[in-house]
């Protein structure tokens, strides 16, 4: 039976998304108060009553540690308060990138984060998770799960702003992923090839190369975290002549500077609002409200 949800608790940092949600769904603004004594530590003050309400509970865990707990004071909060159902919002869902012991004594973090979650929530929606050596969320999470794919808002977004795009994938890897987005944008696409000739001699070239030198190149991923792979794939891309290109990430993280290191050398970064910052020009809202709606 499909749960009826009354009210939305937020914790995401942009409102505007917040709101969209609750319009889309007919909720009630959760409201609360929570605020920092003077020693750092939470105070907590629900001001409705939630006694037997469904509520949805909607955050951006981005740097995850310092959000965690208030998330979890706040869903401990509302249990302890008689709220029914209790459905994690999480637009961007940290940990999945630690999806294997990779060296000896390291913890496996995905596992352990999926685990404390799914004691304090009745489900999880979020939107492109990143699914690597996981296949899907089931794997680590004990709740109903339901992921959102940003591709179709990526595809349009490319089709409507980037004039003569060719996607580029940094990797076979990625094959698929640019291909789902290519094809929905109308526009071609091609991977990167790289040949090994030695553990620091990699050759990077482009196939068929000059069918693309009038093109823009757009690069898609989906977490944009230190920059990394995006800076890498720009230079090798400058150094085969090719223009400069679009950088469009679904969840923007940044650190450590990545932004001002990427908008530098690329013609222009934008990412969705599933993690708040100024180059958000990809809204995700419409795609959470239809994943809560789906979620059986
Ligand atoms: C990798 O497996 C992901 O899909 C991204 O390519 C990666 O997380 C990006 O990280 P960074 O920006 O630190 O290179």
């Amino acid at each position: 039976m499909t749960t009826t949800w009354h009210r939305l608790y937020s914790l995401h940092e942009d409102r505007a998304l917040a709101q969209r949600l609750r319009e889309s769904l007919s909720l009630e603004e959760g409201r609360f108060d929570m605020r920092h004594f003077p020693d750092g530590e939470s105070y907590l003050r629900l001001l409705d009553e939630v006694q037997n309400r469904n509520v949805v509970v909607l955050a951006d865990l981005y740097q995850p540690d310092r959000r965690i707990l208030p998330l979890l004071l706040l869903t401990e909060t509302l249990r302890d308060l008689g709220a029914g159902a209790v459905l994690l919002v999480s637009s961007y869902l940290p940990y999945m990138r630690q999806d294997k012991r990779f060296h000896s004594g390291e913890g496996v973090t995905s596992r352990y984060f999926a685990k404390l979650l799914s004691r304090y929530f009745t489900a999880l929606v979020t939107i492109d998770p990143h699914l690597h050596r996981y296949h899907d969320l089931s794997e680590i999470y004990d709740i109903p799960t339901r992921v959102g794919h940003a591709a179709p808002m990526i595809a349009e977004w490319i089709a409507t702003n980037v004039d003569k795009p060719v996607l580029i994938g940094p990797d076979s890897e990625s094959e698929q992923w640019v291909e789902a987005v290519a094809k929905q944008a109308g526009a071609p696409f091609t991977v990167l090839s790289k040949t090994r000739h030695g553990d620091r001699d990699v050759e990077v070239s482009v196939p068929q190369i000059e069918r693309w030198l009038d093109h823009t190149p757009v690069l898609v991923d989906d977490i944009i975290s230190s920059g990394h792979t995006m800076l890498e794939t720009l230079s090798h891309l400058e150094r085969l002549g090719l223009p400069r290109a679009v950088c469009i990430g679904v969840h923007g993280v940044f650190a450590e500077g990545a932004d001002e290191k990427l908008t530098a050398v690329a013609q222009r970064v934008v990412t969705s609002n599933a993690i708040p910052h100024p180059t958000n020009a990809i809204d995700i809202g419409g795609l959470l409200a239809a994943s809560i709606q789906e979620l059986d």
